[in-house]
């Protein structure tokens, strides 16, 4: 299949079909998200969550991110690739975003770049587009900002909440935006969003209205321990019990000489004479 564009995407919603994208962070899960036919990978912050171990994505630093984002291009070669600029590498002022933003294409060899927040970073967002590189808006629930909301929680609840998320999203789309994670905001708003746009939206914990959706590789294959739901979250498969069970099984093999066998040894040539000493 021919490579993702920017333009198309915009197609993509005008056609209703829908848009997907799934988190990658490494070689393996971007290689098999590509042959799976994924649309878009993001190379989410959530890294700091999936597989950094962090319990927020603040502590990621914009070093993780080129290298995350690296190994994710080398096993997704003809995927549309975006990275998540991390906690304050952004806002900081238009030099410094855009130097960072560079290093996610340059180094790591996204396609475009996503940012949290809408008019407030409307100008760093135009810039950018301007300097070209693709950005990808991200309104709702900011997971960067966790500690001024104080949790996760739903977003466009109330109609002041609403009516600035709709703010928001036309001033990104204003900026030159191409597209926009909704995450975790009421269904009925997210549909109005989209309708309001003609960018894709794309959408987590954001319903049915969206013109894409995006999960977290860990989540839809429960590769965490422990596992927790979450509602807007579907699960495809239980890898975290499968892997554990796995090394179980390895573990006991070992204790119990069952591994290594004879088929996994290496044996002399007959007649060979090696170590005479011994
Ligand atoms: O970091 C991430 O994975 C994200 C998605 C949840 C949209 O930002
Ligand atoms: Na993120």
């Amino acid at each position: 299949a021919q490579p993702l564009t920017i333009t198309k995407m915009k197609k993509m919603k005008q056609d209703r079909n829908p848009i997907t994208v799934l988190t990658a962070y490494d070689y393996p899960s971007s290689k098999l998200a590509e042959e799976a036919g994924i649309d878009v990978i993001l190379v989410g912050d959530s890294l700091g969550n999936a597989v950094l171990g962090y319990d927020t994505t603040i502590p990621v630093t914009l070093d993780d991110m080129v290298y995350h984002t690296r190994s994710v291009r080398r096993g997704a070669l003809n995927t549309f690739v975006v990275a998540d600029m991390p906690f304050m590498t952004y806002r900081i002022g238009r030099e410094a975003t855009l130097r960072n933003a560079a290093r996610l294409l340059q180094e790591g060899l996204a396609n475009a770049v996503k940012m949290e927040g809408g008019e407030d970073i409307a100008d760093e967002v135009q810039a950018l587009v301007h300097a070209g590189v693709p950005v990808m808006g991200h309104l709702g629930l900011t997971p960067q900002s966790i500690n001024q909301i104080g949790g996760y929680k739903i977003q466009g609840k109330l109609e002041q909440e609403a009516e600035q998320l709709l703010r928001d999203a036309k001033a990104l789309e204003a900026a030159g935006a191409f597209a926009i994670v909704l995450e975790l905001v009421t269904e009925p708003i997210a549909e109005a969003i989209s309708k309001e746009l003609s960018i894709p939206t794309i959408g987590i914990g954001a319903g049915r209205g969206c013109d894409g959706q995006v999960l977290v590789f860990h989540d839809i294959l429960q590769y965490s321990s422990p596992y927790r739901e979450k509602r807007f979250v579907k699960t495809y498969a239980d890898i975290g019990t499968t892997i554990r069970s796995a090394i179980g099984a390895y573990v006991s093999d070992v204790k119990t000489g069952a591994f290594p066998e004879e088929k996994h040894t290496f044996q002399l040539e007959p007649g060979t004479v090696v170590l005479p000493h011994l």
